[in-house]
C-alpha cells in the first residue's frame, strides 16, 4: 500500500515478510487495511492496558489539547503534571512521593540510574556499581542498554560504570522451583559481596523482554533485604508490570516491598500518548538540593511531562480503578494460564508460565514460535514472538468471552504447527507452576 520509507525499530525482530498495517482500534480489537479485525493479544505496544479507543482517554486528551497542549516544566508548571504526580504519590507506598516525568521507559531508566549514582555523590560517599539481571531489559538508550546482558542488546562499547549481571541458575521454567529460587537469591547475595557496596540494584518484577520469566515469589523481598544490609538503592522497573499488568497494581506488590526508586511507562498512559515517570523518595530528591553542592538535577526532555500525556494518565488511573482492571488482569490471566496448560504436553513446548495478563508459551525453537504467531494471525489473533516464546499480553479490559476466544485460537494455532503425541489433547496440568505456591 505504501512505499517503504520507514525504518522500523528493532528491525531484526520486525518481519517485513508478513506486513500488517493497522488503521483502527476499538476495545480489545484492531483492524487492518483489508478490513480484518484481530483480537489484540499484544495490547498495542504492550501498553494499551485500557484497550483501544477508550472514550474517557480520548476525551481527556482532547480537553487538555484544547486548553494547553504543553509547556516547558523547567519554566512553569501545569495542572495536568501536578495532578498526575500527586496521584502517583498517593498510589505508591512509603516515601515515594517525588516524580520526574519523561517520555518513555528508556528515559525513565536513564534518569533513574543517573539519579541513583548522583545521589551517592551528593551525599559525599560515591558509589557506581549496579547489580541487575543478565536477562533483564530496561530500554534502548545507551545507558539502559548497558544494563542488559541479553545478546541482541549488547553494543560492545566500553562500560560506562561497573554492572554485575546476575544470570538465572537454570531455565526459565526451573526458575519457579524452590531449588532455583534459593540459588538465585544466593547469586544476588554473591553479587552484592563481589565488590564495593553497590550504588543500586535495578530489577524488573517479571523479566519481560528476557522471555516473560516469572520470578520466584519472595525474591524481590530478599533483594530488598540485601539493599537494606548494604545501604543500596532498590530501583524497580515497573515500565512493563506497572498499573495492573501482573494482576497487582505494581509488580513489587506481590512481594510487599517498597523500592527507593520506581520507573514507569507503558500502562501509565495506556499507550495513548508517550509518557514515562521516575518516582523517588523525598530524601533522594533532597540530596540534589542540599547546600553547598547545589548540583541539581541536570536531566530533562523538551516534551517530558507533556500536558496531554499527563492528563491521559490521570484518566487512566480513573479507568483502572472504576473498571476494576487490576482484578480483571488477575482473573483473566489465571483462566488463560489454565486454558493454555495442555500445551505443556506438546513435544515442542518447553514451558507455559504467567502472572496476571502476561502469559508466555516457551517453545523449543524461534521458528516454532514464529509459525504459531503467524498461524494465530491467520485466525484473527495477534500475539507476540519473543525469541522462542509466544507471549500473550492483551489489554487488561479483556472480557471472559475474549479470554476463551484467545485461548481457543492460540491452541488451534499450536495444533496446526505441532500437535501433542498421539494427537490427543491431554488433561490440563498446572501451568505456570513447578513448585510455585502462587
Ligand atoms: C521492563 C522494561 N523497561 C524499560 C523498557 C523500555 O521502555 P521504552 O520502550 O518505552 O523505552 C521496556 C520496554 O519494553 C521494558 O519492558
Amino acid at each position: 500500500m505504501f512505499a517503504s520509507h520507514m525504518w522500523r525499530p528493532w528491525s531484526p525482530v520486525a518481519s517485513p515478510a508478513h506486513p500488517l498495517t493497522l488503521v483502527r482500534g476499538e476495545g480489545n480489537r484492531v483492524r487492518d487495511t483489508e478490513g480484518v479485525w484481530y483480537l489484540d493479544g499484544i495490547a498495542g505496544a504492550l501498553n494499551a492496558s485500557c484497550g483501544h479507543g477508550h472514550p474517557r482517554l480520548i476525551e481527556a486528551a482532547q480537553r487538555q489539547m484544547a486548553r494547553l497542549a504543553h509547556y516547558d516544566l523547567v519554566n512553569a508548571s501545569h495542572p495536568a503534571a501536578e495532578r498526575i504526580t500527586e496521584r502517583l504519590a498517593a498510589l505508591l507506598p512509603g516515601d515515594l512521593g517525588q516524580t520526574l516525568l519523561v517520555n518513555s521507559g528508556s528515559e525513565a531508566t536513564e534518569a533513574a540510574v543517573r539519579i541513583a549514582l548522583e545521589y551517592w555523590r551528593n551525599v559525599g560517599a560515591p558509589r557506581d556499581r549496579v547489580v541487575t539481571f543478565a536477562a533483564g531489559y530496561h530500554g534502548s538508550t545507551a545507558l539502559a542498554l548497558h544494563l542488559s546482558g541479553l545478546p541482541y542488546t549488547r553494543s560492545g562499547w566500553a562500560d560506562l560504570f561497573p554492572v554485575h549481571r546476575v544470570a538465572l541458575p537454570g531455565s526459565a521454567r526451573s526458575a519457579r522451583t524452590a531449588a532455583d529460587a534459593a540459588a538465585l537469591a544466593a547469586r544476588f547475595a554473591e553479587a552484592f559481596a563481589a565488590g564495593p557496596p553497590p550504588a543500586a540494584v535495578v530489577v524488573e518484577p517479571l523479566l519481560n523482554v528476557g522471555g516473560g520469566i516469572v520470578l520466584p515469589p519472595g525474591l524481590l523481598a530478599r533483594i530488598r533485604a540485601l539493599c537494606d544490609q548494604y545501604g543500596t538503592l532498590l530501583v524497580v522497573d515497573e515500565v512493563f508490570c506497572g498499573f495492573g499488568r501482573t494482576g497487582r497494581m505494581f509488580g513489587f506488590d506481590h512481594d510487599g516491598v517498597t523500592p527507593d526508586i520506581v520507573t514507569m511507562s507503558k500502562g501509565i498512559s495506556s499507550g495513548y500518548v508517550p509518557l514515562g515517570a521516575v518516582t523517588t523518595t523525598d530524601a533522594i530528591k533532597q540530596s540534589f538540593q542540599a547546600e553547598p553542592l547545589l548540583r541539581g538535577l541536570r536531566y530533562g526532555h523538551t516534551t517530558g511531562g507533556h500536558a496531554v500525556a499527563a492528563a491521559v494518565a490521570s484518566a487512566v488511573l480513573d479507568v483502572v480503578d472504576e473498571e476494576g482492571l487490576v482484578a480483571n488482569a488477575a482473573t483473566r490471566g489465571a483462566t488463560l494460564l489454565d486454558r493454555l496448560g495442555p500445551l505443556l504436553a506438546y513435544p515442542d513446548v518447553v514451558d507455559v508460565r504467567g502472572l496476571g495478563l502476561v502469559v508466555t508459551v516457551e517453545t523449543v525453537d524461534p521458528a516454532v514460535a514464529s509459525a504459531v504467531v503467524l498461524g494465530a494471525r491467520d485466525r484473527g489473533l495477534l500475539v507476540r514472538q519473543q525469541g522462542a516464546c509466544v507471549m500473550v499480553i492483551p489489554p487488561l479490559t479483556l472480557t471472559g468471552d475474549e479470554t476463551a476466544q484467545l485461548a481457543d485460537t492460540l491452541l488451534a494455532a499450536f495444533d496446526q504447527v505441532c500437535r501433542p503425541a498421539g494427537d490427543v489433547r491431554p488433561a490440563p496440568v498446572a501451568a505456570g507452576r513447578v513448585d510455585d505456591p502462587r
